[in-house]
């Protein structure tokens, strides 16, 4: 798939859901938008990675610096989109811009090829290159422990979104 003179970069397919646990009648998985519930609920600022949920998200642990959730999610669309420390909202697809603004030795490694790996040909003019996204090896809930893979299997939620754009 790559393409001479061409580098891209994997991102996520979009934002993520909450998957239900029921299929609908063509057997497709029924899942919920995060701003379903929290468009009308109010925020809780103190709410922080590693600190377990008791009403809902029981299942999500981690550990991340010390960061509350509203370090990175963005409570004024309910959700729906990440945030930077500025306020301003990013798209869960542009996830490495919210990376970059805490880990910036790490991204500029990155850019230079010294952090993340790719997939493809180094000199551009012999064909494209794909490179994989923070999230691709890192969970931002517990980025410690990268899910490192060599090779991207043909279920990778990711493959959609990335690669092909
Ligand atoms: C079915 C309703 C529902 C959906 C869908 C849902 N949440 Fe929540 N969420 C809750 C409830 C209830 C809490 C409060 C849990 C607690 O305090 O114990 C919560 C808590 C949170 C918190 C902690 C801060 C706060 O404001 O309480 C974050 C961050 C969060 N949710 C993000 C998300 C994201 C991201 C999604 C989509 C992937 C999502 N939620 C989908 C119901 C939902
Ligand atoms: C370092 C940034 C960061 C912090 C801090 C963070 N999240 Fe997330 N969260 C993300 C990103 C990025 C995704 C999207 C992951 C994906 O697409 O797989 C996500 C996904 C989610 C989801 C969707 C289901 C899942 O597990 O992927 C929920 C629910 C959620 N976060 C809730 C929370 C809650 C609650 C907190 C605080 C206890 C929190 N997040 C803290 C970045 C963060
Ligand atoms: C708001 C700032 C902030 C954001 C945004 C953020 N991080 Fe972090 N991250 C931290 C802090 C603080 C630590 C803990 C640093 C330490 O203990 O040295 C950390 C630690 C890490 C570590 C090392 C984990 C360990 O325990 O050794 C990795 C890997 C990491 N982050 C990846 C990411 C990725 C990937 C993203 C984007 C999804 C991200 N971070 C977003 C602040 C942030
Ligand atoms: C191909 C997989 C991969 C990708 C992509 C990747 N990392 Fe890493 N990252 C690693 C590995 C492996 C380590 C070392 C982990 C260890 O030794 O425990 C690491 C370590 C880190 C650390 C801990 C401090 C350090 O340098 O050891 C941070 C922070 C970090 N990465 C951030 C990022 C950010 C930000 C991005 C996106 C710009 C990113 N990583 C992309 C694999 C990756």
């Amino acid at each position: 798939m790559s393409v001479a003179g061409v580098e891209v970069v994997r991102k996520p397919a979009g934002p993520p859901v909450v998957p239900t646990g029921t299929v609908d009648e063509k057997g497709r998985p029924v899942t919920i938008a995060c701003a379903t519930c929290h468009a009308t609920k109010p925020a809780n600022p103190d709410a922080r990675v590693g600190r377990p949920l008791v009403m809902f998200h029981q299942g999500l642990g981690g550990q991340h610096g010390n960061l509350s959730c509203a370090s990175c999610h963005n409570p004024a669309d309910g959700y729906a989109s990440l945030r930077l420390a500025d306020g301003k909202g990013v798209p869960y697809t542009d996830v490495m811009t919210l990376c970059a603004q805490c880990h910036g030795p790490q991204y500029r490694d990155y850019q230079h090829g010294a952090h993340g790996g790719m997939t493809g040909h180094w000199d551009l003019t012999k064909g494209g290159r794909a490179r994989n996204n923070c999230v691709d090896c890192h969970a931002p809930h517990a980025p410690k422990y990268p899910t490192v893979f060599p090779a991207f299997g043909p279920n990778d939620r990711f493959q959609t979104g990335g690669g092909h754009e």
